[in-house]
């Protein structure tokens, strides 16, 4: 099967040679063509250019992309879309003046989702979970990374993987599964939390691992849930499974979550709201990348991660959603690449460049997904008409997006 799409006003985000992130500067650039033309062959890229060089070949479906701009699809590396019910009325306690840790400590938070997971049978929660992955591919995602997090026992967090397995496998999207059993303490180790992080290590994760049904481990290190000591030890027993890790930290408070997760290889470091310029200093240079979540911000009023610092400094950054029932109930990265820009003083290059090719590597994904490169997967993204890109972080809200393509097929 052949696709071309003819007469497009600017293809982003062109790179002829594979690479795995932009960092610093860099990020500014967002390489394009002008009245381009992009062909496709079954689920891959097979060639782009100027349309003065387009190739007069048959191919079985042609779109106009006159007035139109083309981009990769969203990369969206921190979600929590596996989960039960919803958390309403905690937004309602938040608007009558509750704050998210009172929330938690009256049992409500990451414990209440966890305890709606419990009373949810695996078809029930994989019926609500895929509503949620279809809207996302619908807004443009077309990778994604799903946590585990809210089943805080062996059999709650192997539902929700499997969820996540069969997610995977009945949808064309990229998925990549995080298993966050040290995401909160259950109740019943509320007195115990070693015999939990015990659990974690000896049952859960052998299981995981023993049906594979995990790429990354995930741990909250944060004060009031695991502590630097406690993150070390889970993401040293998931390395002996192979799991690499992509960690919860800063999102309160600074306690060093960075540094540990640098010490131990992590592929990224997520939220980062409150950075010191230690915590700053001490990513570059790495293989690690920093993830934004700025919809997390918006919706709990916390601090924006410090972008403009961190890639003034020479960072690398990418941008993801984190959508999830507690902090933030919304998987819109379009929504994310206007607050970066409106919030956090990103432009629109940096933001793009954030949630496309620096996504894709916060996943292990920049060899098939990010960025338009002949060989990565057809993955697309054609806007309405639209005078230039910067108009769709301007126009936060309205939905600029006319064609979604993933894998070479086109879904809306
Ligand atoms: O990334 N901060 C930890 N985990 C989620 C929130 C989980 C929840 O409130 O359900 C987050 O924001
Ligand atoms: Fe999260």
């Amino acid at each position: 099967m052949t696709l071309l799409i003819k007469n497009i006003k600017e293809l982003l985000q062109i790179r002829n040679q594979a690479i795995s992130f932009v960092k610093g500067k860099e990020m500014k650039h967002l390489p394009s063509i002008k009245n381009a033309y992009l062909m496709i062959e079954n689920d891959l890229i097979k060639d782009f250019g100027p349309m003065d060089n387009c190739p007069d070949l048959f191919c079985d479906t042609v779109i106009d992309g006159n007035g139109k701009t083309v981009l990769p699809t969203w990369c969206d590396a921190h979600t929590h879309i596996v989960y039960a019910g919803n958390r309403v009325q905690e937004f309602v306690d938040k608007i009558n003046g509750l704050s998210y840790e009172e929330i938690a400590n009256r049992g409500g938070g990451i414990l209440n989702s966890a305890q709606k997971l419990h009373e949810t049978s695996e078809e029930q929660l994989y019926k609500e979970s895929k509503i949620r992955l279809e809207e996302l591919m619908h807004l443009g995602t077309g990778a994604i990374e799903i946590k585990s997090g809210y089943g805080l026992s062996v059999e709650g967090e192997l539902k929700m993987l499997r969820v996540i397995q069969q997610l995977k496998k009945n949808y064309p999207i990229a998925v990549k599964a995080t298993f966050l059993g040290a995401h909160a303490v259950p109740s019943i180790y509320k007195n115990d939390k070693n015999a939990y992080i015990d659990l974690i290590i000896h049952e859960i994760l052998p299981r995981v691992a023993a049906e594979k049904l995990a790429d990354f481990i995930d741990v909250f290190c944060e004060t009031g849930y695991f502590t630097v000591e406690e993150t070390e030890k889970i993401m040293e027993a998931g390395a002996q499974f192979g799991l690499i890790p992509k960690i919860h930290v800063n999102q309160f408070s600074s306690i060093g979550g960075v540094q540990v997760g640098i010490k131990h290889h992590a592929l990224s470091v997520d939220h980062l709201e409150e950075m010191t310029d230690e915590d700053i200093n001490i990513l570059k240079n790495t293989q690690t990348m920093p993830i934004a979540l700025p919809s997390c911000s918006y919706y709990l009023g916390i601090p924006y991660t410090p972008a403009r610092k961190m890639i003034d400094a020479g960072l690398p950054l990418a941008l993801a959603s984190d959508y999830n029932p507690g902090s933030t109930p919304s998987g819109n990265m379009n929504f994310v690449i206007s607050t970066a820009c409106i919030k956090m003083k990103m432009t629109p290059e940096e933001a793009i460049n954030a949630a496309t090719l620096n996504g894709a590597y916060a996943m292990g994904l920049e060899k098939s997904h990010g960025s338009i490169t002949i060989g990565k997967k057809a993955n697309l993204i054609i806007t309405k008409e639209i005078s230039t890109y910067a108009f769709m972080p301007y126009a936060f809200g309205s939905n600029h997006i006319d064609t979604v393509i993933i894998n070479g097929k086109v879904i809306c």
